[in-house]
This record gives structure tokens, C-alpha cells and sequence, in this order.
């Protein structure tokens, strides 16, 4: 985290306050991240971005969801705001907050806040970890409207043309009842990034973990066996993630044995039984 802020003066309610942002460099992705698409979502992102549309990715944990926002920002050379949501996370910590400093008052941009007046991606990761009435900020600003009312210094901010709200979700966890509004996921354009086909999962880890194309489909093909088992109780597949992490170990020497051990069964799950069962599957391909 940089110290480093912008500092300009603001009013609220006719008073006038200073106003720390963070500054903008802190939110651009300088090198270009490697992404490897699955389907369209490079075009209908950028169909998105351009039609000023918010954009809701959906997927499983692990396939490339914020790898795949990191890239769009580069690509679509705006900076990139991103907050990982969570239960605690407060409408304040998004918008800001005042501060006492010294005899004034400061107002802090929180990141949604800074996201606004950069024009910028905002990502907001794990959405549904997030709490409703925190929610509620984003709505006037993922409707026409693209605005952000901030009650406490009585302003409302309009969203430049290079804003864009993003939000990921992992589907698989809607079932605990937090599921978002009707009305606030039919805002959005989603893309749906699922596990990706065998040979852009292989491209991935190619790269990614530097193993060789036949490890590289080896450990793809372990993944696919281990991906059927939502029947037998493994609630979260293998995502590209784990079969990253697989291929280091491997590319660092261990065993594939080793590897998928520590990488894949162990992670997986507790239950020794269901280790059992996946560990056989791995064997079936090493
Ligand atoms: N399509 C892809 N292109 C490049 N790397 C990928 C891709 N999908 C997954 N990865 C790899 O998997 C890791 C996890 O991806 P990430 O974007 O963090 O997943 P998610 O946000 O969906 O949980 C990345 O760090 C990267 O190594
Ligand atoms: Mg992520």
C-alpha cells in the first residue's frame, strides 16, 4: 500500500473539506497479465466496457476470474479498482469516510469512491460475500444513472465514461441464501467462465507453471476425473488454480505422484474416503 495521496478541496454541506484519494497510479496495471480466453468473453467485455454496461462473471473458483478483469483493464487501458468483499466490509469502507486531522476534518476516499473519479474498473470480487446494505451504494451506479450519492459530504458524483463495474460470484455458493436480488443481477451483462476447455487449460498451465504440454495434459486429464465427483460429495472441483500450483511443484522437481498428492487431494477436501476415491483417480492417469 502506497502512503502516497492526492489531496485536493472538496465541500460537504457547504463547508469546505479536504479530500484524500488515493492517486490514480496506484490502480494501473502496468504489464500485460497472460490470459488465455476460453469462448468470447474478450468481445463481449469490451462490448460491455464500450456500451458502458456493468458486468457481472460468474464461475467456479480458480478459472481465471480476476485474472481475466486484470487483463480487460490493461487491454482497455483503464486503471483497476479492486475490492475482495467480505461479511464486515461496510457501505463506508467502500464509500469513505471523514477523518479528524489535526484541527480539520478530511474526507478519505474509500475505493469505490476513488474508482468513480478515476474512471476506472471497479472489481468487485466474491460479491456475494458482501452484505445487502452495503450493496445498495453500487445500485445508482450500475443503472443509467451511473452515479454515487455520498449521503455524508451531500455530493453525488457522476461516473466518467471509463468507469465500469465489475462484480464476480462463484454460483456454487448461492445456496447460502445470500443470492443477489433480481434486481440488482438483471443490471448486469454476465459471462459465465466455467473450467476451461482441455487444451486452453493446458496452454495455461504450460505457461503458468512451466511443465511441459504432455505433464501439462496429464494433470488437465486428472482434473476432468476429478471435476464429476459433485455426486460423491466434493463440493468445489479442482479449479486451473490448484492445477497450477501442481505443475510448480512438478516443474520444481517433486514427483507427479508428490504434487498431486499435496496440490490436488489434500486441498480438496478433509475426508478421508473422498481422499481415497481421488486419490485412485489420480493414479488412473499418472
Ligand atoms: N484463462 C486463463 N489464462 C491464464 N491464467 C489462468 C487462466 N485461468 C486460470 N489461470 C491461472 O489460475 C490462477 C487463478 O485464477 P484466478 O483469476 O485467480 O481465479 P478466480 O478469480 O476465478 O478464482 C491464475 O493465477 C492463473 O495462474
Ligand atoms: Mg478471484
Amino acid at each position: 500500500m502506497g502512503l502516497r495521496v492526492a489531496v485536493s478541496r472538496g465541500v460537504a454541506y457547504g463547508r469546505a473539506v479536504r479530500v484524500i484519494t488515493p492517486p490514480v497510479e496506484e490502480f494501473v496495471v502496468t504489464r500485460e497479465p497472460f490470459y488465455v480466453p476460453q469462448g468470447d468473453e474478450v468481445e463481449v467485455f469490451s462490448h460491455a466496457a464500450g456500451a458502458r454496461l456493468p458486468v457481472l462473471i460468474k464461475g467456479p473458483t480458480g478459472v481465471g476470474k480476476t485474472r481475466f478483469v486484470t487483463a480487460m483493464a490493461h487491454r482497455l487501458g483503464r486503471p483497476l479498482v479492486t475490492v475482495a468483499c467480505h461479511e464486515d466490509l461496510s457501505a463506508s469502507d467502500l464509500v469513505g469516510r471523514f477523518l479528524l486531522d489535526g484541527e480539520e476534518t478530511a474526507w478519505v476516499d474509500g475505493p469505490l469512491t476513488a474508482a468513480v473519479r478515476h474512471g476506472a474498473v471497479l472489481y468487485l470480487d466474491e460479491v456475494v460475500e458482501a452484505r445487502k446494505d452495503t450493496l445498495v451504494v453500487i445500485h445508482p451506479l450500475s443503472d443509467d444513472r451511473r452515479m454515487l450519492p455520498i449521503d455524508r459530504l451531500g455530493a453525488v458524483l457522476h461516473a466518467p465514461p471509463g468507469f465500469l463495474l465489475v462484480m464476480s460470484y462463484n454460483p456454487g455458493y448461492q445456496s447460502v441464501l445470500k443470492d443477489l436480488k433480481p434486481s440488482t443481477r438483471q443490471r448486469f451483462v454476465a459471462i459465465d467462465l466455467g473450467y476451461p476447455d482441455p487444451a486452453v487449460e493446458a496452454q495455461v498451465l504450460v505457461t503458468e507453471a512451466g511443465v511441459d504440454f504432455v505433464t501439462a495434459q496429464r494433470l488437465v486429464r486428472i482434473a476432468g476425473n476429478l471435476r464429476n465427483l459433485a455426486d460423491r460429495g466434493l463440493e468445489d472441483g479442482p479449479g486451473t488454480r490448484t492445477l497450477v500450483h501442481a505443475g510448480r511443484l512438478i516443474a520444481s522437481g517433486l514427483s507427479v505422484h508428490a504434487a498431486c498428492e499435496a496440490a490436488l487431494v489434500r486441498t480438496l477436501t478433509d475426508s478421508h474416503d473422498l481422499q481415497d476415491t481421488l486419490r485412485a483417480l489420480v493414479h488412473d492417469v499418472v
